[in-house]
């Protein structure tokens, strides 16, 4: 089904299942520990074997010798895969570094050998009488110092520029010119990376935790040197992902080479030391704003510059990609810049890009509304475009970012904020309130589903779609249901099998209107296949209660396989709608915090979100999805960072006691509103994504809040209480 007409009423809108707070059809699997996870498929072939992975112990250079012997006569052990005899690898579209380095050697803990064996221990045991020496040499891996040679990126558009933009700033009564960094960020992800493989002659079977089936079985096959029909990727549960899994990784390709080499099917976890140097990780970025706007508060002028690193043939972090299409202005600037480094890969963490940009921009609006002397809502609603402003004759599909501003301050009471900082105290406490615009683009891909039905009535889903632990079951669910007129309990879904239709994945927060879109699509065919089988005109049918009707003839739904099972697959695919229109989804963050007057600890007490996201599939997976992403938003706001040895290039602080996340006594009340909104532009479910949106914005307004509590601003993330302690009023 081709979408490239907005899309008019259709059986979605009936909103009978679709729309409704339902609980998560996986949800039983899940918290009876049934649901099977890539490293618990003991069953799926017999006699595994466990590998254990081995990390290079330099950032950079090469290794000189490499002695596996003890290894290999080491108890347990069946092989030991090494660069050397693992046989001619390539390397998949999507990774940066090799995922299994030697001799040269790109990042700190990249693998350079898996050993095989008997029992997990024997494995872990082995690994460690390798006998590595290396050749150091000098890396990068400072980004302040690696900035100034930093050049344009030439994957995205690096350079921007509308209008005059210095000669407006020059210009302006009131100017900001301020700059910001935010640290490395790991995905931190509950369930690690982990796959079991098994081989049967020349055709592999991977058995994995990972966002992007098809992706990923490319990305295999492209690395092995295989037929793309040679690899089969199995992925029904992630426990998260958060773009850590968009691509394979080492316990992928690993488990691939063990298995080979030991002829057996062999698993492989990364152990969670291990997964902060050797997967990807969110990298850091300097981002300097330049706001020029009249007395009255109208922006003349904005610039936002964005400098990230990666290693060579990496991408940016490209924070400056929400400052193209968030506020109005004639003149701007907009430049990202990307330096090497030789820290380990950098790439997508939820909402890249615009999660740390708008860390930025939204400090930066809100210094800018404290000059003008206007409240910071007013200043955002002042300064709103309906417009992109690079082309001001493309509308947005839908845009209610004042809605989401103006609804949002009402519920959280914001004319009771102090304008003025540190005003307002209550015993120990200092308290303030902050507020920030939530932006993330939609983005739309194509995603195909087969549906089966048969003559019990029940329709079956199978797509390669994925759900990380964000309700993709149970929207897929509804979404089936609500076309062929069943109830919930008779649709099942079979997702993340590289054997089924190939669907648009779970990233960049399109799954949801995208795969759901999908099976809307295979249910239109389905329903006009039911049709013609039971001599309906298909136009005029009704899906109702488990039954097709037309005139007052009605027939129960699964007669039309009475004698054959009904299999029909399509898929969504798009015009230029999104071109034609800018779709994005706009949401407002309300933070209350309060800080120590004497010690400076920062709480978090309450927390709003207000989102304005197309329709809402699922109100109470995407409140999950929101309140999870806002979590995660107070982590980058307060906690979250990579620490980085500077000297010998490698994230120190590498697990869960020195990274640290936001745990529950650390989060609040958040209360999550979705404004009523359908977009017809955006696929024929009239949705858009909402899991990214959710964090977007969230660290800014924490900064704020903080910023009104104590009059203190915190340029540099995570905003941790030694930044404050010398700044804070002396009223303790
Ligand atoms: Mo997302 S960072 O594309 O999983």
């Amino acid at each position: 089904m081709k979408f490239d007409t907005p899309a008019t009423t259709n059986p979605i809108d009936q909103l009978k299942v679709v729309g409704k707070s339902t609980d998560r059809i996986d949800g039983p699997l899940k918290t009876t520990g049934t649901a099977p996870y890539a490293y618990e498929r003991h069953d799926v072939a017999p006699n595994q074997a466990y590998g254990h992975v081995l990390g290079a112990s330099i950032a950079k250079g090469r290794i000189a010798s490499l002695d596996t012997s003890a290894a290999r006569a080491a108890p347990g052990v069946l092989a030991v895969v090494t660069a050397k005899n693992a046989g001619k690898l390539g390397k998949g579209k999507f990774n940066t570094a090799k995922l299994l380095g030697g001799p040269e050697i790109e990042h700190y803990h990249q693998a350079i050998a898996v050993v095989v064996a008997e029992t997990f221990e024997q494995a872990r045991a082995a690994a460690q009488l390798i006998r590595v020496d290396y050749v150091r040499s000098k890396g990068a891996f400072d980004l302040a110092s690696a900035k100034s040679s930093a050049v344009a990126s030439t994957r995205e558009q690096a350079d921007i520029a509308v209008g005059d933009f210095a000669g407006a700033f020059a210009a302006a009564p009131v100017q900001i010119d301020a700059t910001y960094t935010t640290p490395d960020h790991a995905h931190a992800m509950m369930e690690p990376h982990a796959s079991i493989a098994a081989w049967e002659g020349d055709k592999l079977t991977l058995w994995t935790s990972n966002q992007m089936i098809d992706w990923s079985k490319s990305d295999m096959a492209t690395t092995l040197g295989l037929p793309k029909e040679n690899v089969r990727l199995v992925s029904p549960y992630i426990g998260g992902g958060f773009g850590g899994k968009l691509w394979i990784r080492a316990d992928a390709l690993l488990a691939a080479l063990g298995a080979r080499a030991a002829g057996r099917p062999v698993k492989v976890a990364l152990t969670r030391p291990f997964m902060f140097n050797n997967t990807t990780h969110r990298p850091a970025t300097i981002q300097r704003i330049r706001i020029g706007a009249t007395k009255e508060g109208k922006i003349t002028a904005i610039g936002h510059e964005g400098w990230s690193g990666d290693l060579p043939g990496g991408g940016l972090e490209n924070a400056i990609a929400q400052t193209r299409l968030l506020y109005a202005g004639a003149n701007r600037m907009l430049a990202a810049r990307l330096a090497t480094l030789d820290l380990p890969e950098g790439n997508a963490m939820r909402a890249p890009g615009e999660a740390p940009g708008l860390m930025a921009l939204e400090i930066a609006m809100d210094e800018m509304a404290e000059k003008l002397g206007i409240d910071p809502i007013e200043f955002r609603i002042l300064n709103d475009t309906q417009v992109d402003p690079e082309k001001p004759e493309r509308r947005f599909s839908q845009r209610q970012l004042v809605e989401c501003l103006r609804s949002g301050a009402q519920r959280f009471g914001w004319n009771k904020r102090s304008a003025t900082p540190g005003r307002t105290r209550e015993g120990r406490w200092l308290v303030g309130m902050g507020v920030a615009a939530g932006f993330r683009n939609n983005l739309l891909a194509k995603s195909a589903a087969r549906v089966r039905l048969d003559r019990s009535g029940v329709v079956t889903v199978e797509t390669d779609m994925t759900d990380i632990g964000t309700g993709t079951y149970t929207i897929i669910a509804q979404t089936a249901a609500e076309m062929m007129g069943l109830p919930l309990d008779k649709v099942v879904v079979r997702l993340g099998d590289s054997a089924f239709p190939v669907s648009a994945g779970s990233g960049g927060q399109w799954g949801a209107n995208n795969s759901t879109a999908g099976v809307y699509a295979a249910c239109v065919k389905l329903r006009e296949a039911v049709a013609q089988k039971l001599g309906f005109d298909a136009a005029t049918a009704e899906f109702v209660d488990g039954k097709v009707r037309s005139g007052d003839r009605s027939v129960p739904l699964g007669q039309a396989a009475s004698e054959a099972e009904i299999v029909v697959e399509d898929l969504i695919e798009y015009g230029d709608l999104d071109k034609k229109y800018q779709q994005s989804t706009f949401a407002s963050h309300f933070v209350e915090t309060a800080v120590d007057a004497a010690t400076g600890e920062i709480r978090i007490r309450r927390m709003l979100a207000v989102c304005a996201a197309g329709r809402i599939l699922n109100p109470k997976s995407a409140r999950s999805q929101v309140i999870g992403a806002m979590t995660m938003g107070a982590g980058a706001a307060l906690m979250e960072e990579l620490a980085v040895d500077k000297r010998l290039g490698f994230f120190v602080n590498h697990d869960l006691a020195g990274y640290e996340v936001p745990v529950h006594a650390d989060i609040p009340h958040q209360e999550v509103v979705f404004l009523d909104e359908t977009d017809p532009m955006s696929s024929p479910m009239k949705a858009k994504g909402v899991g990214e949106l959710g964090i977007c914005g969230v660290g800014a307004a924490v900064a704020n809040a903080i910023y009104n509590a104590t009059g203190v601003r915190v340029r540099e993330y995570p905003i941790t209480l030694d930044k404050l302690l010398a700044k804070l009023p002396s009223v303790a």
